[in-house]
């Protein structure tokens, strides 16, 4: 069985991830999660606490782990012996931006093949950056993120 990594910037974790990340263990070795820093980025929340929160919004999956990593995914992924870049598909807007970043990391490594799952229609609609949003104002988050998340965004980012 495949080593997967799951790799986004997670700015923040939503439950559509979860969903993909929950789908992904069930079918692979392994699900690694791979927190894209970009130094020349500022996200919304610091690489340290996204890997903390998905962390603890992933504990209940033995198979996986979560790691931060900057530069190229595919040369992540070799490192860890991944041969899988898992991705989610929401609708078809999702999907002519993943083939063409499938294509793009096919060209750089042929080795490591990119997998989609589809995520689950209730999860449809979630977006991080409409998280960001209602974060700003101050809206409730149930419905978007997983509870750690909820909790950390009501509490530090008021
Ligand atoms: N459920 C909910 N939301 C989802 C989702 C799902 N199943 N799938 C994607 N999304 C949303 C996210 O919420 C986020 O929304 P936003 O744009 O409103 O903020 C958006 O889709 C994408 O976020 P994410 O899934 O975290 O991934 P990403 O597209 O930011 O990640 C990388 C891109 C990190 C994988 C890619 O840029 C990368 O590989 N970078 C490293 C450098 C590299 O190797 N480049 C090579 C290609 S040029």
């Amino acid at each position: 069985m495949a080593i997967a990594l799951y790799a986004g910037s997670f700015d923040p974790i939503t439950l559509g991830h979860l969903d993909i990340i929950q789908q992904g263990s069930k079918i692979f070795e392994k699900v690694l999660i791979g927190v894209a820093f970009n130094p020349e980025k500022k996200g919304f929340l610091p690489v340290d606490k996204k890997v903390e929160l998905i962390k603890e919004c992933t504990k209940q999956f033995l198979n996986v782990e979560v790691y931060s990593f900057d530069g190229l995914t595919v040369d992540f992924a070799k490192k860890h012996n991944a041969t899988v870049l898992l991705r989610g598909l929401r609708n078809a807007s999702d999907f002519e931006y993943e083939n063409q970043l499938a294509e793009i990391n096919s060209k750089l490594n042929p080795n490591i093949k990119t997998v989609f799952l589809t995520s689950n229609p209730e999860n449809n609609f979630i977006s991080s950056s409409a998280v960001r949003e209602l974060v700003s104002h101050k809206q409730t988050l149930t419905a978007f993120v997983p509870k750690p998340v909820e909790e950390y965004l009501r509490k530090n980012l008021d």
